[in-house]
């Protein structure tokens, strides 16, 4: 029998899987866990189920003498100390691809949001009433269909923001750490280098993870490379983008939005942003679906269960650790 901590709500039926397996199971009621009471609630815990909101730093693993499993409810896993893990062969688990739809969706979504000024018209509808139909310039967006879109990464993510743009007839740019033959086949998109995408597009869509070689990609050399008709999406981490640099950059007009959905410094929203009518912000709201919660959950307990079996997961972060203090 293990003894296992989920750091956020998860569905009931999941934690009752857990249970029925034998297991003893300890979850953290809703709301985000403060670090001194996580600290206090690893110490038995050979199992840690999270949320990206839980940072798995080295004092959470000298606070856990027993622990033997992490399963991240996400596919970024920049929330946990690696190194930390490795070094004490504790297995890592995430949740990539049951997400990826979901994620981007919300990409077009930020986009349409954004380029047809969605939010901050219908505020401005709630405020002023509807004058009726007349041309009004300050109502005026920018078509999404038959834009020229960057993808930042072309993952699992940024392949599914892809597909859904050729059916916007929109044309497809592309950086990626590698360059891949057989999505530019499938897809038409066209392999360029950073600066190249960032001086073409209307839109561009992060969808990397945060990595050292990621921190700060977009700063304010290359915010002053794109059009300043163009927007920023945000999809992947906070720190991808130099907030300051951005802000300043939409203030004066560089730019001609952003969407957000990840931030530098979460749950920390930088002032600046929440003054601008040219930002869409979203709470990090990325895999929010029922369906798709729901998928993770299942998919970090049925990682944790084969584990705790003996059984190697599918979908582990650390596959050189198997099968580490199991
Ligand atoms: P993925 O399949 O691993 O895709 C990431 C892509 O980024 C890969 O193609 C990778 O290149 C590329 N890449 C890595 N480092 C790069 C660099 N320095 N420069 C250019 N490209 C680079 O991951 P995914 O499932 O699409 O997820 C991507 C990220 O989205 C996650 O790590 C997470 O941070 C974020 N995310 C956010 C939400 C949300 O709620 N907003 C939800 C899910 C995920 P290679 O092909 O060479 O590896
Ligand atoms: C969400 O941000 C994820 O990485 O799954």
């Amino acid at each position: 029998m293990a003894r296992i901590f989920i750091s956020c709500e998860i569905f009931p039926e999941e934690v009752k899987r857990l249970e029925r397996a034998g297991h003893s199971v300890e979850m953290h009621p809703a709301g985000v866990i403060a670090k001194e009471e996580l600290l206090e609630k690893v110490r038995d815990a050979d199992v840690l189920i999270c949320p990206l909101s839980t940072r798995v730093e080295r004092a959470v693993f000298d606070a856990a003498p027993e622990l033997k499993v992490v399963a991240n409810l996400g596919v970024g896993v920049d929330n946990i100390d690696l190194e930390e893990a490795n070094a004490r062969g504790i297995l890592v688990l995430n949740t990539p691809g049951v997400l990826t739809e979901t994620v981007a969706d919300l990409a077009f979504a930020l986009m349409f949001a954004v380029a047809r000024r969605v939010v901050e018209l219908d505020k401005r509808l709630r405020a002023e009433g509807f004058p009726g139909w007349t041309f009004i310039p300050s109502y005026l967006g920018r078509d999404v269909w038959g834009a020229t879109l960057g993808i930042v990464g072309l993952g699992r993510i940024g392949a599914a923001v892809a597909r859904r743009a050729k059916c916007f007839s929109m044309e497809v740019l592309y950086h990626s750490r590698t360059r891949k033959p057989e999505l530019e086949a499938e897809l038409g998109c066209r392999y360029v280098p950073l600066e190249d995408l960032l001086r073409e597009s209307d839109f561009v869509v992060l969808c990397v993870p945060l990595t050292p070689d990621t921190r700060h990609l977009i700063g304010q050399r290359e915010l002053s490379l794109m059009k300043h008709t163009a927007y920023l999406v945000n999809i992947s981490r906070g720190p991808v983008v130099e907030e300051e640099a951005l802000v300043k950059a939409l203030k004066e007009g560089k730019l001609a939005g952003a969407a957000l959905d990840v931030f530098e410094r979460e749950p920390e929203v930088h002032p600046g942003l929440l003054e601008l009518n040219n930002a869409v912000l979203t709470p990090h709201i990325g895999s929010a679906t029922v369906d798709t919660r729901r998928r993770m959950a299942q998919m970090a307990v049925d990682g944790v269960l084969a584990a705790l079996k003996g059984q190697r997961p599918e979908n582990i972060v650390n596959p050189a650790v198997w099968p580490g203090r199991l």
